[in-house]
């Protein structure tokens, strides 16, 4: 029964992994060489509240998306529990990679979120997200100081759904305007909300259910490396 519990987990890295790569790679070949110019997104904005300077909007996005990518990738190689045990090094410098990576992402959505598709509404969200998102983040560097491995996990988890903010805006928005036949703005607005909601409780479900049983490696080896 163990054994079988152990295999299930041991697909399940993998698997995210391929996701994420095909994600990032659809994510960076869709925004900055398909449709650089953002036509498709810009073109829902029709009721804005305040004049938008594209050209500086556009270079934001840019970088927002490659800190975007960024934050994925060195997220997703801190979870694997096999550079942990063998490069203890390597799992710190790219967590604080990640570290960085989040802090441009929120910056770049700081500019960007008085423009959003949806106006008032969905600009607050971001906000808040951004706050919460690096808060988590810093919670879970605070954690790990104080040499607390299982909190530092948890927060870590806590903090990387959060990218998955717009593939879960881009997910539902589509269902409700597509399959529902909502308003583009209202399926966005409940998009934004819901990609919120589904963060939290994904990341409370990854806890309890994935990393439940999962052995401490961090304690089981040299924790002064840490
Ligand atoms: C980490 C994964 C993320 C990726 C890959 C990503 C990607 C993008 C992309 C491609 C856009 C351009 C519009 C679109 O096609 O959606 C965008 C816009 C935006 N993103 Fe992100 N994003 C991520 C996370 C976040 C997070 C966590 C926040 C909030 C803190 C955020 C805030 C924003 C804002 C405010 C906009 C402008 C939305 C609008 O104009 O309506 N993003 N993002």
């Amino acid at each position: 029964m163990a054994k079988q519990a152990t295999s299930k987990k041991n697909y399940i890295y993998p698997l995210v992994l391929t996701v994420l790569i095909l994600y990032m790679a659809y994510v960076t070949l869709m925004n900055l060489f398909v449709d650089p110019q953002a036509t498709v997104f810009l073109s829902r904005k029709i009721d804005l509240k305040r004049p938008m300077n594209l050209p500086i909007w556009l270079d934001v996005m840019h970088i927002h998306v490659g800190a975007a990518c960024l934050a994925m990738l060195t997220g997703i190689l801190n979870f694997s529990q096999t550079l942990l045990r063998s490069a203890r090094k390597f799992h710190r410098v790219n967590g604080y990679l990640y570290v960085i990576a989040v802090f441009v992402v929120v910056l770049t959505s700081g500019y960007m979120a008085p423009y959003t598709t949806g106006g008032k509404i969905n600009s607050v969200a971001f906000n808040l997200v951004s706050m919460v998102w690096f808060a988590m983040t810093i919670a879970a560097i605070v954690q790990i100081k104080r040499k607390n491995i299982i909190k530092h996990r948890k927060w870590m988890v806590r903090s990387y759904l959060f990218c998955f903010t717009n593939l879960f805006i881009h997910l539902i928005s589509f269902i409700l305007y597509e399959g529902a036949g909502l308003k583009y703005e209202l399926s966005y607005t409940m998009g934004v909300y819901g990609a919120i909601l589904l963060n939290f409780i994904l990341a409370e479900l990854v806890i309890r259910f994935v990393y439940r049983k999962t052995p401490n490696v961090a304690v089981q080896a040299n924790r002064k490396e840490l």
